[in-house]
Order: C-alpha cells, then sequence, then structure tokens
C-alpha cells in the first residue's frame, strides 16, 4: 500500500490519478475540512472513468502535524510520497509553514523510520536550493545559503528537505525532488496555475525576471520512476523549462486569445504595490495578491538544470509552452463549463 500526503493538492492530486491508473492500492491523508472534489475534478481530465480510480482511493482523515494520527494512517503502508506543505508567499503564514512543513515533515520521516517503510519520495523544491553556478545555472550541487531576503517559504522548505536527510542519515530509503513553478489544471484560483486565470482577467504589467516551469505531468512520472528504482539518498532538480515572466505572460495570452501585458514594471512600482497591499490587507482583513516576497522574485533571473533527472531515468519533459498550451485549453474548457451552468 502507498501513502500520499498532500493528495488533495496540484502534486498529490495527479500523483493520485498516476497511481490508481496504475493499479496501485494507494491510501490518501487528508485533514478535516479538505475538499477530495478537486481530486475528481483533475482525475476527469485524464479519463472519463473516473469515478471508479477515486472511489478506490483510502481516506484517511490526518494532519502531518499530528504524529498519532499518522501512526493510524502507516498501517500497512510500504511507500509514502509526502506532498502535503503549505505553499505560500505571506509573510502572516511563517508559523504556518514552520509547524505543517518543518515539523510536519519530521514526524512523516519518524513515521517512516518507526515503521521500516520501503522508500520516501518527498517533494520539496527549488526553493530549498542555493545561488547559480559558475555557468549561470542552479543545480542540485548548488547548496542553500542563509540571507536575510530569503522568504520563509524557501526557508521553511529548506529546513523540511533537512529532516529528510537526517532521515536518510538514519537509515531511510529516499529520494528528494525539487519541482520549479509546477504548471497543472485542477485549482485554477489557488496555487501555481493560478497565473493562467490572472492573465485571463486582465495583467497590465510583466515584470524583468525569469525562472523554471514545469508541467506537474512530468513531476508525478519523474516521483514515480525514481521511487521505483535503486536510487536512493539523492535529490533531483525538476525543470521543464526556463522563461522570462515577458514570455510566459505573452504565451499564455495568446493561448487564452488575450492582449498580453504592454507595460514592463520598475522595481519600484512593486516596492510600492506591496506597501499599499499590506495597508489594504489592514483596513480590509483580506490577504493581498501581491506581496514583498513575490515582489522581490519578480526581478530575480534564475535558470535551473535538469541535467541531473535528465541522464538518471533518460527522461524528457514537455517542452514549457506545450504545457502553458495544455493547460490554458483545459482552463478555457473549464470556464465554458462554469459559464453554461
Ligand atoms: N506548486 C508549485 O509550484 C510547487 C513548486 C515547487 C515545489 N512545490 C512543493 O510541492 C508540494 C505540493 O505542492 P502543491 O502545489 O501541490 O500544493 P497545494 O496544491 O497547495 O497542496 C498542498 C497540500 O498539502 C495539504 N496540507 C496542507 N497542510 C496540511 C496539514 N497540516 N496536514 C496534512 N496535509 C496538509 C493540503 O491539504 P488540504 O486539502 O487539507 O488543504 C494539500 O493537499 C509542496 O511540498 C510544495 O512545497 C510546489
Amino acid at each position: 500500500m502507498i501513502l500520499v500526503t498532500g493528495g488533495t493538492g496540484l502534486v498529490g492530486s495527479h500523483l493520485l490519478y498516476k497511481l490508481t491508473s496504475e493499479g496501485e492500492k494507494v491510501c490518501a491523508l487528508r485533514r478535516t475540512n479538505s475538499k477530495p472534489d478537486l481530486v475528481k475534478k483533475v482525475f476527469s481530465y485524464y479519463t472519463s472513468d473516473f469515478e471508479k480510480l477515486f472511489q478506490s482511493i483510502t481516506w484517511i482523515e490526518g494532519d502531518v502535524r499530528d504524529k498519532i494520527s499518522l501512526d493510524k494512517a502507516i498501517s500497512g503502508v510500504d511507500k509514502i510520497y509526502h506532498a502535503a506543505a503549505v505553499v505560500s508567499f505571506h509573510s502572516d503564514d511563517k508559523k504556518i509553514m514552520k509547524s505543517v512543513n518543518i515539523q510536519g515533515t519530521a514526524n512523516v520521516v519518524n513515521v517512516a523510520l518507526e515503521n521500516n517503510i520501503k522508500k520516501l519520495c518527498y517533494v520539496s523544491s527549488v526553493a530549498a536550493l542555493g545561488y547559480k553556478n559558475e555557468n549561470g545555472y542552479i543545480t542540485e550541487k548548488n547548496y542553500w545559503k542563509a540571507a536575510k531576503f530569503k522568504t520563509a517559504y524557501a526557508k521553511s522548505k529548506f529546513q523540511s528537505e533537512l529532516e529528510v536527510w537526517r532521515g536518510i542519515y538514519e537509515g531511510l530509503d529516499a529520494v528528494i525532488v525539487n519541482p520549479s513553478v509546477i504548471l497543472g489544471p485542477g485549482n485554477w484560483i489557488n496555487g501555481s496555475s493560478s497565473i493562467i486565470h490572472r492573465v485571463y482577467k486582465g495583467l497590465k504589467f510583466y515584470t524583468s525576471g525569469s525562472t523554471g516551469y514545469v508541467d506537474v505531468r512530468d513531476v508525478v512520472n519523474c516521483m514515480v520512476q525514481l521511487m521505483e528504482s535503486d536510487i536512493s539518498g539523492e535529490r533531483f532538480l525538476l525543470n521543464g523549462g526556463n522563461l522570462s515572466y515577458k514570455e510566459v505572460f505573452g504565451t499564455i495570452s495568446t493561448c487564452l486569445f488575450k492582449k498580453p501585458p504592454r507595460y514592463n514594471a520598475r522595481p519600484v512600482w512593486l516596492e510600492i504595490a506591496w506597501r499599499l497591499a499590506k495597508v489594504w490587507q489592514m483596513v480590509s482583513g483580506q490577504k493581498p495578491v501581491i506581496t514583498r516576497d513575490l515582489a522581490k522574485a519578480a526581478f530575480k533571473t534564475n535558470y535551473y538544470s535538469n541535467d541531473k533527472v535528465k541522464e538518471a531515468l533518460h527522461y524528457e519533459f514537455i517542452p514549457i509552452n506545450q504545457s502553458l498550451e495544455d493547460n490554458c485549453k483545459l482552463y478555457l474548457k473549464d470556464l465554458e463549463v462554469k459559464i453554461q451552468n
């Protein structure tokens, strides 16, 4: 039996589809108030027979912060995929990211060690890596360096990854994946794929930075292949391609038949915007769309290398323009269904 944490999220839901469609026996941890309906929706992108596959999942109520619930969930399990985390660029979420991401991962690692689990796959992030090498690329060998401007999310992912390395040194068979920005259908309002919804709603500005992107299908394929391999005690950067924000917004706009953002935003504009957004948050109590961490990230130029995983698994990634096109088509289809209803 395989245990998946974070099964109701972007990575987890696509992973659940892959595992159940391959006939694996799967149980998934979910919190009391979480909504597994998104999982069904994700399954429906792949097959008309989604109900049957969805019903094959054993859902276990629990929380990664609650070790007792993990002790219950682990019964009969021999492999774990740990994808649960709080992904946020709001400084207010620092405390919850510490407890869910770091303590939650420590709990998962401890449960795996105590129960002699065969193998664990942990979803880390490029946020847990260091700065570029002499060729200008960030690889698995670029180790984290603490700095004042690192986001609370990045710090939490780095420290969570350390918990997995600690487990490996204590004898756990584990692989770590470090994906860049993940693109995949399902939740268009929150998370990394909301970039498509934002462009659809109308975006006037782009920034000068660039980053890496990877299709969710590649993320889950690599996770499963790594789990089925003899590879252990290593991490793999998962990245389909590096694109500037201008290119990404341009491609999404074309696919959605929208005008691309026209204005190149200056850093000072975003500095003003996140401060104003913070004031608005104090007045309205609503979480702001733009935060200090996002404003800073928007001007960074990061290129990620996928050489290691390509070589280890002989893997070819879906080109990012293809991924964006596929995602936009599904976004428009979902929108049409919503309008009809
Ligand atoms: N999306 C990206 O671009 C990206 C890039 C690099 C790395 N990653 C990493 O990939 C992993 C999955 O990300 P994602 O984009 O799939 O995130 P997501 O869509 O926000 O899903 C997060 C998942 O974690 C679960 N979760 C949150 N708090 C929990 C808790 N206390 N106990 C148990 N489960 C909890 C959520 O369950 P509920 O339904 O209960 O909320 C949800 O299933 C994360 O580790 C993230 O750091 C993501």
